[in-house]
C-alpha cells in the first residue's frame, strides 16, 4: 500500500473481517454491495495516526471537529453505509448524488455502479474534498467527481441522478434534490422531524414522496444555507440539554432549569420491554413525537448528571413540555431481560404530564407497538397534505411538509 506503514496483509484481513460482520449481521444483503466493501480500502479515508481495527471497526469515524468540540465531519459507520447502499438499489451504469462527502461511502457507490455508473459527491469544506479526492486517487475511484460546494443545491451538472444519498443530517429537503432526481429516483435522507432523525428511503408518488423504509440514524447537522439547527435549552450547562426542534413550543428557559431543583416525580407504566425488541424504542419514540402538544427531546451527560436525571435514552430522550415542566421518557431494571417503561417528571405539571406519557405508553403498546410503524409522507410546498386519516405529526419547513401517520384502524392485541 502506497505511502504507508500499515501492513497490507492486515488491512485486508481487517477489512474481510468488516464485510464478514456486515453480512452476518444482515446489513450487507446483496452481492454488489458486499463486493464494494470487500475491495475498497477505508483506512485511506481516516486520519493519520488511526489504527487498522479503528479504521475498520463497524463504528464511525470522526475526522473532523468545530470550535465547540461537536463532530462535523465524519466517515460514517459501514452498518449504516450498507443500509444506505442496500436501500439505494443500485445497478451498473448508476448516476448518484452523495451528498456530504468523505471520499470512503462514494468509492463504495462507484464500486456498485461500475465504470459505466456516474458518482458526484459534494461537501461544503473544502478540507474534507481535498482529503476524499486524494483517498479516492490512492484506493482508484478516480472517475468519482469530488465537487466543493453546499449541497443544498445538488450539482445540476450531473443531474438527472437515479439516486441521491445524503449523509448529512437535515430538517428539510432543498427544491434542487427534487429537481435533479430522476422521475424514478430514490432519495436516501436523514430527515430530522421534531428532533427524531430517521434515515427515510424516498420515492415520488403522486405529488409527494412516501417512504419506503425509516431508520433511526444520527448524523452531523446540515451546514450552509439549509442550515437549520434545533433550539438547545441548556438547563445545567451541557449536562442536561432540552432540545427543541418546533418553533411553537413556548416554553422558558429559566422556569424549566429552575423545574430540575424541584423533586423528581417518578410513575410506572406496566408496559414492559425486553432487550431482544430493541427496534420498539424508535417507534415509541416517533409515536410520543407524533402527538399534537409541546415536545422536546433531552440530552445529558450521564456521569454529570447522575442522580439528578436518568433518561432511557442519553441522546435523543422523548420529553413532554409545558412551559415550566418537563417529563421525559425513563426505563428500570425488572429483572435480567425485562424493563419497565415510565417517565420523570420535573416542575408544578409533573404529575399532569407523568400521566399523559404514561397514556401514550399504553396506547403506543395497544395500537402500535406490533404495527410496521408510520406513513411517512414528505410534501414540497405548494402540494397539499391529505386530511390524516389517523394521529399524525405535521411538520411545515421551508420547502417542504413532512407528514407521519400512525394508522387508526390497527386492532388492540
Ligand atoms: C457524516 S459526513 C459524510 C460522510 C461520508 N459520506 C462518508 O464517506 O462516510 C457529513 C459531511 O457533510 C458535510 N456537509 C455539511 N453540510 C453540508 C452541505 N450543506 N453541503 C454539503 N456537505 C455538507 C460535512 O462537511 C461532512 O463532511
Amino acid at each position: 500500500m502506497a505511502g504507508s506503514a500499515l501492513d497490507t496483509s492486515s488491512t485486508d484481513e481487517a477489512r474481510a473481517r468488516l464485510a464478514d460482520q456486515l453480512l452476518a449481521r444482515r446489513w450487507v444483503t446483496s452481492p454488489a454491495v458486499e463486493a464494494a466493501f470487500r475491495r475498497v480500502p477505508r483506512h485511506l479515508f481516516a486520519t493519520h495516526g488511526i489504527s487498522i481495527d479503528a479504521a475498520y471497526a463497524d463504528d464511525v469515524v470522526i475526522t473532523s471537529r468545530g470550535p465547540d468540540g461537536r463532530a462535523t465531519s465524519s466517515i460514517s459507520a459501514p452498518w449504516l453505509q450498507a443500509y444506505m447502499l442496500e436501500q439505494a438499489g443500485l445497478r451498473p451504469g448508476a448516476r448518484v448524488l452523495e451528498v456530504g462527502s468523505g471520499g470512503y461511502n462514494a468509492a463504495l457507490i462507484a464500486d456498485v455502479v461500475g465504470p459505466e455508473g456516474t458518482v458526484v459527491t459534494i461537501d461544503i469544506d473544502a478540507n474534507v474534498i481535498e482529503r476524499a479526492r486524494t483517498g479516492l486517487d490512492r484506493a482508484g475511484y478516480q472517475q468519482v467527481t469530488a465537487v466543493h460546494g453546499d449541497g443544498e443545491y445538488g450539482h445540476q451538472p450531473g443531474a438527472p441522478y437515479d439516486a441521491i444519498i445524503v449523509t448529512v443530517e437535515t430538517p428539510d429537503l432543498p427544491p434542487a434534490w427534487l429537481d435533479q432526481l430522476a422521475p424514478a429516483g430514490v432519495l436516501i435522507v436523514p430527515l430530522r422531524m421534531r428532533g427524531m432523525t430517521r434515515c427515510l428511503t424516498l420515492r415520488r408518488h403522486e405529488d409527494h414522496l412516501l417512504a419506503a423504509a425509516a431508520l433511526q440514524c444520527g448524523f452531523v447537522p446540515m451546514q450552509g444555507d439549509g442550515r437549520s439547527p434545533a433550539r438547545r435549552l441548556a438547563l445545567r450547562g451541557d449536562d442536561v440539554v432540552v432540545v427543541l426542534d418546533d418553533t411553537t413550543a413556548e416554553v422558558s428557559l429559566d422556569a424549566l432549569a429552575a423545574a430540575l431543583h424541584t423533586q423528581r416525580l417518578e410513575a410506572w407504566s406496566p408496559v414492559t420491554i425486553t432487550m431482544e425488541e430493541g427496534s420498539s424504542f424508535e417507534s415509541l419514540h416517533l409515536w410520543l413525537a407524533s402527538q399534537p402538544r409541546p415536545f422536546g427531546t433531552l440530552a445529558v451527560d450521564r456521569e454529570r448528571s447522575a442522580g439528578l436525571v436518568d433518561p432511557q435514552d442519553r441522546f435523543v430522550c422523548p420529553t413532554l413540555l409545558t412551559a415550566d415542566s418537563f417529563a421525559y421518557l425513563a426505563m428500570r431494571k425488572l429483572d435480567d431481560t425485562t424493563w419497565q417503561f415510565g417517565t420523570h417528571g420535573f416542575g408544578p405539571d409533573a404529575d399532569t404530564l407523568a400521566t399523559d406519557m404514561l397514556d401514550l405508553i399504553t396506547v403506543w403498546d395497544h395500537h402500535h407497538r406490533h404495527s410496521p410503524g408510520p406513513k411517512i409522507t414528505v410534501h414540497p410546498t405548494g402540494t397539499h397534505p391529505p386530511e390524516p386519516d389517523g394521529p399524525q405529526l405535521l411538520v411545515t419547513r421551508r420547502h417542504a411538509a413532512i407528514m407521519v401517520t400512525w394508522s387508526a384502524s390497527e386492532q388492540p392485541r
